[in-house]
């Protein structure tokens, strides 16, 4: 389900674009082909106008021959005296001559005054074309952009959004899981321990006109069980919040709860610290030694082995960390692909470097032992 809004807002989002960037090129192409037109019209059209202005300086010459052709006949005609038949056949075909000419020139002034206007049509349609599609090639630029920039950071954004959503909530599932633990062992432990006092404490009342004999060895025993869950509160408080650690901090935190797991399961943890110690913010120190206890906690109840090795090193820009077994290893494939029937350990480890903003890789095999490297940036503090 989830993801699945956004991949289709993705999907849609560069199907857009793909479609918007075929139209734009299918309008550079129009605009490309315009203004190759536009250049042949008007070279079409500068070489019609020149043809048309040479045939009216032709006309206006010819209009005036002809005229002086005309005039002449008129006279030669007038005056039989002075002129022979011939003469007058002469300035009648020469008139004529010029005339047919004059109409034929008139004629193809014409034609070449209407071509030239349709010329001049045809240029100002492709102009205003050209100015079009220039003007949609910029419109689509701008929506583009939009679409590449914007919405991709939008759907960005969403994504970021979800998956804060969903650290949100295995944050409030880690809480619940981490309550229910302290639920059980408060159950299982302490609370089991008081109510064998009371009732220890009811027989004891009970020895005193009894067997006062007695009493001596009852509260020992009591004072066996007081004690053994002393130790337990102590244990569910540590786990709960070590004090140690907002105390003294994150190194010998670790080194006090190391030396007690020897104790306590026969693990025995060499660690190695390199760097320069300091404090950090509390949230972060926490955070890290949860980290390595849910990893030591791995080890020990899977891992089967009886040493380990934690190294830590403090940088000024970062921290890194290693925790490593040559145990039993497993299989990470089958352990992330099975979503439902695992455990919260390492999933809580993933949330918890990426909440820090690090890095986190994990490398094992069956029978090859497992390798925790995890980093995590810090602001420099030096
Ligand atoms: N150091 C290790 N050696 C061998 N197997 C491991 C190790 N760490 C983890 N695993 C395997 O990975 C699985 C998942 O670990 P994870 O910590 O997430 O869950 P869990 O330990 O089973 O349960 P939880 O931590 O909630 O108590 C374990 O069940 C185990 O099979
Ligand atoms: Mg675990």
């Amino acid at each position: 389900m989830r993801g699945e809004p956004i991949s289709t807002l993705d999907r849609i989002v560069k199907e857009t674009i793909e479609a918007i960037e075929r139209s734009q090129a299918q309008l550079y192409d129009i605009a490309e082909n315009t203004r190759t037109e536009v250049n042949l019209v008007s070279s079409e059209l500068t070489a019609v106008k020149n043809e048309l202005n040479a045939i009216i300086t032709e006309v206006d010459k010819l209009e005036r021959a002809e005229k002086r052709a005309r005039l002449r006949l008129a006279e030669v005609s007038r005056d039989f005296n002075r002129y022979t038949e011939q003469d007058i056949k002469t300035a009648y075909d020469t008139a004529y001559n010029l005339q047919i000419e004059l109409i034929k020139l008139r004629e193809k002034e014409k034609v070449l005054q209407y071509r030239r206007n349709h010329l001049e049509m045809s240029l100002r349609r492709l102009q205003t074309t050209v100015q079009r599609a220039e003007k949609l090639i910029s419109q689509v630029g701008v929506v583009l952009t939009y679409l590449n920039g914007g919405l991709h950071d939008l759907s960005l954004k969403l994504g970021e959004l979800q998956q804060t959503q969903q650290m949100a909530l295995s944050i409030i599932r880690a809480q619940e899981e981490e309550r229910k633990r302290v639920a059980r062992e408060i159950h299982d432990g302490p609370a089991q321990s008081m109510a064998n006092i009371v009732m220890r404490a009811e027989y004891c009342l009970k020895l005193l006109d009894k067997d006062p004999g007695k009493i001596r060895e009852e509260l020992l025993a009591l004072q066996n069980i007081v004690m053994l869950s002393l130790q337990d509160v102590r244990k569910i408080i540590f786990d709960l919040r070590p004090m140690v650690l907002d105390d003294l901090g994150l190194a010998p935190a670790l080194k006090r709860y190391f030396a007690t797991y020897k104790e306590q399961y026969g693990l025995e943890i060499e660690f190695l610290f390199f760097g320069q110690e300091r404090r950090l913010d509390s949230t972060v120190e926490a955070a890290l030694f949860r980290i390595i206890q849910e990893a030591v906690n791995n080890i020990k109840k899977h891992a089967q082995v009886n040493s380990a090795l934690v190294k830590m090193e403090m940088l000024p820009d970062k921290i890194t960390i290693s925790i490593r077994d040559m145990g039993k290893g497993f299989d990470l494939n089958s352990v992330q692909g099975d979503k439902d029937c695992n455990g919260y350990g390492l999933v809580g480890i993933r949330e918890r470097v990426q909440l820090l903003n690090g890095e986190m890789k994990i490398n094992t095999a069956p029978g090859k032992g497992t390798h925790i490297s995890i980093s995590i940036p810090l602001q420099d503090q030096a």
